[in-house]
């Protein structure tokens, strides 16, 4: 259980709290998610929050939101260590620890705009996941950590 002194951010009353997100990422997280405020969710952020396991770690709460199993997918290439924890009035009902797949499909695009998951096919979107990256399954066009954020489907 969090100490009073040690908890910055407010309990939320319904929603995800996605923790243990290594520091300094929470706004990737929160671009993954395609969370940028104008749905008008309560969201809060602590960044470089001191952490026993990690050293310092960063933490995102939304307000009025569970995450689906895709996006948890997707949230652990850039927070393989996050733990997703479901908030319903004020208890935490779920926790679970992101699992990396070793595929993820329908999440991304690839950027290759000659890419055939990008014609007028019905193909869908594939990629193997690397340590650092995404890989497509059609091309072998390789998306980096850092660039994740712009090739996801729902932006
Ligand atoms: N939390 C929250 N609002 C609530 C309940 C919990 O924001 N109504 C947050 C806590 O501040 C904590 C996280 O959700 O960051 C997980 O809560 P809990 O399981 O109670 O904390 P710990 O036992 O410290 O979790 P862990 O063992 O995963 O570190
Ligand atoms: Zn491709």
């Amino acid at each position: 259980m969090s100490d009073d002194h040690q908890l910055r951010v407010s309990k939320i009353r319904n929603g995800t709290v996605i923790d243990h997100v290594a520091g300094g990422q929470a706004l990737n997280v929160l671009a993954l998610l395609g969370i940028d405020g104008s749905g008008g969710e309560a969201v809060s952020i602590g960044m470089n929050v001191p952490s026993d396991r990690l050293g310092r770690k960063d933490i995102v709460k939304v307000e009025g939101r569970e995450l689906s199993q895709s996006e948890v997918d997707i949230l652990s290439l850039i927070a393989p260590a996050a733990s997703i924890n479901i908030v319903r009035d004020y208890e935490v009902e779920e926790k679970s620890r992101v699992v990396r797949p070793d595929h993820v499909s329908g999440i991304i695009s690839c950027p290759n705009h000659n890419c055939i998951s990008n014609a007028d096919e019905p193909i869908d979107s594939g990629f193997a996941v690397l340590d650092d990256g995404v890989r497509c399954d059609y091309c072998g066009t390789i998306v980096r950590e850092d660039e994740l954020a712009a090739s996801l489907d729902v932006n």
